[in-house]
């Protein structure tokens, strides 16, 4: 009931007289004042006038299964919700669910995490609020092999999303960290549970440094959050980011190349359009291959997702997950 209160209220933009909520909703004008009252409750901001009825007004920056049932527009991704106000990890949750049964396009989402991971064994913070800690559940009929392009799809999925929704211009950082001004603002964790030629379930976990102020020790020099950027944005609107707004413009974003990457077999649109998001690209940059590192030219990814890097006058292929790149003077 909270989500189509909100969703009345949101579409009329003015007033709407308490008998048009109770008509349109079906319930008594005490249940409309009862889930009005926990909606305000949650922080929304709702003028109730005598003769006039409810205008929405503030919204709080919440990432409450109502608000964004409220305002989503996609087909499959994100529509069952599983929130919890904390978790260890929201990667953890999602394969649990998934086997148990949870379908495609199922997303878990933590306010907070006390054990979020990161790629490599690291360790992910998630403070409360603060951030998207969030991981969508997909059951792909597609080959294994095909699979490590998806996260591939997720990171340009963040990064149009974060230039829609703050005007900021985020690259990316192969294979899949979202950076802006060389600083990293998302990280994203994939887990498949395969068979030899059958993916059971993939979890692609996002998380995204939204209203952190500070990073501190190793991350001070390495990571930001869309708040530190935009304050620092010379010209841009000094907007606070709804979480809800960004997730939702996310998994649009994710569903468009999501189709393109598993209705068609030509990817290169999906690689051109990765490669001229990609930070990397025409750099020098420091392969970390466990058998020795080396310095090279990065010239983008191939159709497998590989990045391809130039070292005396040969193309090497860099598989992620085994060796990892970093620029040659830092991070970038
Ligand atoms: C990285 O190391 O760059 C990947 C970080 C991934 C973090 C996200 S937060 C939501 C999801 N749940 C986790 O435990 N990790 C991912």
């Amino acid at each position: 009931m909270k989500t189509k209160i909100l969703q009345v209220l949101r579409e009329k933009g003015d007033f709407v007289s308490g008998q048009d909520l109770c008509s349109q909703l079906g319930v008594s004008r005490t249940a409309v004042w009862k889930a009005i009252s926990q909606l305000r409750e949650e922080g929304y901001e709702i003028e109730a006038i005598q003769n006039k009825g409810y205008r929405m007004g503030n919204v709080p920056d919440t990432l409450l299964p109502h608000e964004l049932e409220s305002i989503r527009k996609t087909c499959w991704a994100g529509k069952k919700i599983f929130y919890y106000d904390h978790l260890e990890s929201t990667n953890a949750t999602a394969k649990k669910l998934a086997e148990e049964g949870a379908g495609h396009g199922s997303l878990v989402i933590a306010d907070m995490q006390t054990a979020g991971k990161g790629r490599r064994g690291r360790h992910w913070n998630s403070p409360k609020g603060e951030g998207i800690w969030a991981t969508l559940i997909l059951k792909p009929d597609i080959e294994p092999g095909r699979a490590a392009m998806l996260t591939l799809v997720m990171a340009m999925a963040v990064t149009r999303a974060i230039e829609r929704v703050t005007g900021l211009t985020p690259q990316i950082k192969w294979p899949n960290d979202v950076v802006l001004e060389g600083k990293k603002v998302c990280g994203i964790l994939t887990e498949m549970s395969m068979q030899t030629d059958f993916v059971n379930h993939i979890v692609i976990g996002t998380g995204i440094n939204v209203h952190n102020q500070e990073f501190t020790g190793e991350l001070a020099d390495k990571a930001t959050s869309l708040d530190v950027q935009l304050k620092r944005a010379v010209g841009h609107e000094k907007k606070k980011v709804k979480r809800a707004e960004l997730l939702e413009a996310i998994l649009e974003e994710f569903e468009i190349n999501y189709k393109k990457y598993t209705e068609t077999m030509d990817i290169s649109l999906i690689m051109e359009s990765y490669n001229s998001y990609l930070v990397n690209r025409n750099k020098m940059v420091m392969v970390l291959d466990p058998k020795g590192a080396y310095e090279g030219l990065a010239l983008g990814i191939n159709e497998t997702g590989e990045l391809l890097v130039e070292r005396n006058g040969r193309t090497e292929r860099i598989v992620s997950g085994e060796v990892s790149v970093r620029g040659v003077y830092g991070y970038v």
